[in-house]
């Protein structure tokens, strides 16, 4: 038996919930987890089918699951849509008049939705989406900022089972024209511009320099947001209020089986290009609601707010379908948390009493470097949960988040999740589960997760190892889009029968799980994925570069930056221009988000007899460690040398 991670990280502190939280939640106790947890596993199909039945559906699965390894067909036969779910079933209660969707614009502007509201614009536009010839299983690519509109146009493109893709709206024109021929989309809506700290975000103007080289877009529906003039293609372009102007506020959704695709996001894998995870539509809404449910506890008065951005999965299940399904109210926030002071989360939760606030762990870093004072100045009493996502919370930025947020007096959730997951799959109950500063604890319901070595063997207890799921679960991805062999390749091929999920894990005596951390060519900058070969590529694409590798190096605040190492075409100069040019370049290829923080040139990089980059040794020296460790089949130890004195004579930053 081989154990090949070592963990470091050892914390011994534990928090209990209280018993005033406890008696009040959906989970109350340890015991009730583990009966739930025990169930769920071993008779996974009934535990589903009753969850799944707490949902609308127009015609009853016929097969709860049908598993033909790796791919999974949920609730197969069974009729339904996430739109109705999430809104027309509200209507008949005593939620229609509750709001759906508080909105705040980053200049302060505010909207709100009750479910009524929202199902009646969502309808006018899925009417405004049929007008424009988009039919069942068309796809539509969303690049917006995050304003009600694009909660809307999600809705209303799952109202008429028109798959959606959203990117995010920090994403450059090159990385929206990729992700729009992937997916061929038809249509394309964004937004006139965006707000980012008093800045304008040119949404418009990407959209039409990606969309020259897109063949399958139509139209480009644009949202009115900041009012300045932009360029427009009488041909392709009309504006969202004039789309819906007197379309119907009721529009039938379209019934669609369970396995109709809901929408497909793309996100970074090991190879330079991304990976278009696509989703289900029964298994997808029964994962989210079943989560928000339990993990944040939703109640009826609940006021919840996730921080994330809707162009990340955690914003399309956090923000919008898990809350709606369950007739909650989300807050939504077009803004920084730094704009325009550094207070602005805190006067948020202030002004709408939230209750329940979700966020990363980089943004919480980003407080506690701005300092308690912040938080100070407002009144967040109406606070009870707290949670975090995105990448492993350090135990110092817990303590500082249950001090300084909650006061000592709200439960926190640390959710693990992925994008490919579609749902929270390890994390505590927040009214039953003690927890312990680093771990995203215990499994959910349904979800049987174990680590495993190099060899597929179960790891002692404390050994460190890969991360894997050992049985299919709802809000599973379906594949890839287009791509049923990389699906297979990435997620199924390393250990036989068991998802692999890319990260490396341990657990303690109590069968608690610690992430470690990511094992594949994937940096966790500011809890995003960014593959490291897509911004190799991209470097490796300017005229003036040879060759780049790029690695993660440690950052205090975004927990890992982009590191490059570039190698310039003869004759051209290292220096400040240059390093300008190529940030500017990432920017431009990828997005600001890729951008490197640290560029090494070097005359050569070090590399084995075969050729291959030796990333494992630049790691080292990004992170100002001694590259040690087998260095037997480099090349050229010369290289080495020479990187190492490099490194540590060009800072940045
Ligand atoms: C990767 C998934 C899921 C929404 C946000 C990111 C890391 C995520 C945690 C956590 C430790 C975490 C993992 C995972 N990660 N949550 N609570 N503790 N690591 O989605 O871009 O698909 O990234 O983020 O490495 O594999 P994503």
């Amino acid at each position: 038996m081989t154990v090949d991670i070592e963990s470091k990280l050892k914390e011994t502190r534990v928090f209990y919930p209280s018993k005033e939280f406890s008696s009040k939640a959906h989970v109350k106790s340890m015991e009730e987890y583990e009966e739930l947890w025990k169930r769920s596993i071993e008779n996974p199909e009934e535990f589903w089918s009753e969850i799944a039945s707490e949902l609308f559906w127009f015609e009853e699965p016929k097969e709860i699951l049908v598993w033909n390894e790796p791919f999974a067909e949920w609730f197969k036969g069974g009729i339904t849509n996430i739109s109705y779910n999430c809104l027309d079933r509200h209507l008949e209660t005593a939620r229609k008049n509750k709001a759906a969707i508080i909105w705040e614009g980053e200049p302060g502007d505010q909207r709100t939705f009750t479910y009524q509201q929202l199902h009646r614009e969502v309808c006018r536009f899925a009417n405004g989406l049929k007008s424009l010839g988009v039919e069942k299983g068309d796809r539509v690519c969303l690049y917006m900022p995050m304003i009600p509109e694009l909660a809307i146009a999600m809705l209303g493109c799952a109202r008429i089972g028109a798959p959606h893709s959203i990117v995010f709206g920090g994403f450059s024109a090159e990385a929206l024209k990729d992700r729009i021929n992937d997916v061929g989309a038809k249509i394309v809506i964004c937004a006139d511009q965006g707000w980012r700290r008093g800045k304008h975000v040119p949404l418009k103007a990407n959209t039409d320099e990606a969309i020259k080289n897109c063949p399958t877009i139509e139209k480009n529906i644009v949202v009115k947001r900041v009012g300045e003039s932009v360029d427009w293609n009488d041909g392709k372009d009309i504006w969202w209020h004039d789309l819906i102007d007197g379309q119907s506020g009721v529009c039938e959704v379209t019934p669609v089986e369970s396995n109709h695709p809901l929408f497909i996001l793309y996100t970074s894998g090991s190879t330079g290009k991304p990976k278009g995870v696509q989703h289900s539509t029964g298994g997808y809404m029964v994962g989210t609601y079943h989560t928000t449910k339990l993990v944040f506890d939703i109640k009826e008065e609940d006021t919840y707010w996730c921080t994330a951005d809707i162009g990340w999965v955690t914003g399309h299940s956090y923000i919008v379908y898990g809350p709606l399904a369950n007739g909650a109210t989300s807050v939504m926030f077009e803004g920084a948390p730094n704009h325009p002071h550094e207070g602005r989360f805190w006067e948020l939760v202030e002004k709408y009493r939230i209750n329940t606030f979700y966020t990363a762990p980089t943004a919480i870093r980003a407080f506690m470097r701005w300092g308690e004072q912040h938080p100070k100045k407002f009144d967040l009493s109406s606070l009870r949960l707290l949670g975090t996502v995105g990448e492993p919370i350090n135990p110092e930025a817990w303590i500082w988040y249950h001090k300084n947020i909650g006061r000592e007096n709200c439960p926190i959730v640390d959710t693990w999740w992925q994008t490919e997951t579609g749902c929270i799959m390890i994390s505590p109950l927040p009214g039953a589960t003690p927890t312990k500063p680093g771990s995203c604890t215990r499994p959910l319901p349904g979800v049987n997760p174990e680590i495993v070595n190099e060899s597929g063997e179960v790891v002692p207890l404390g050994s460190g190892g890969r991360l894997v799921i050992k049985q299919p679960w709802p809000a599973m991805l379906q594949t890839l889009y287009n791509d049923d062999e990389r699906y297979k390749q990435a997620y199924w091929s390393q250990i036989p029968h068991k998802y692999y999920a890319g990260d490396s894990a341990r657990t303690d005596e109590d069968g608690y799980f610690w992430i470690m951390g990511r094992l594949d060519d994937v940096l966790n900058v500011a809890g995003h994925r960014l593959g490291t070969m897509e911004i190799e590529s991209a470097i490796v694409a300017h005229p003036k570069v040879a060759e780049a590798a790029v690695v993660g190096m440690k950052d205090d605040l975004t927990g890992e930056a982009v590191c490059a190492f570039v190698t310039l075409k003869m004759g051209i100069e290292p220096g400040d221009e240059i390093i300008k040019e190529l940030k500017a370049h990432v920017d431009k290829e990828i997005g600001a988000i890729a951008r490197p923080k640290r560029l090494i040139f070097t005359e050569a990089l070090p590399k084995t007899r075969s050729g291959k980059i030796m990333r494992r040794l630049l790691k080292s020296i990004a992170n100002g460690e001694v590259a040690s460790g087998d260095t037997s089949t480099l090349e050229d130890h010369g290289v080495l040398k020479n990187l190492t004195d490099l490194a540590s004579g060009q800072d940045q930053d």
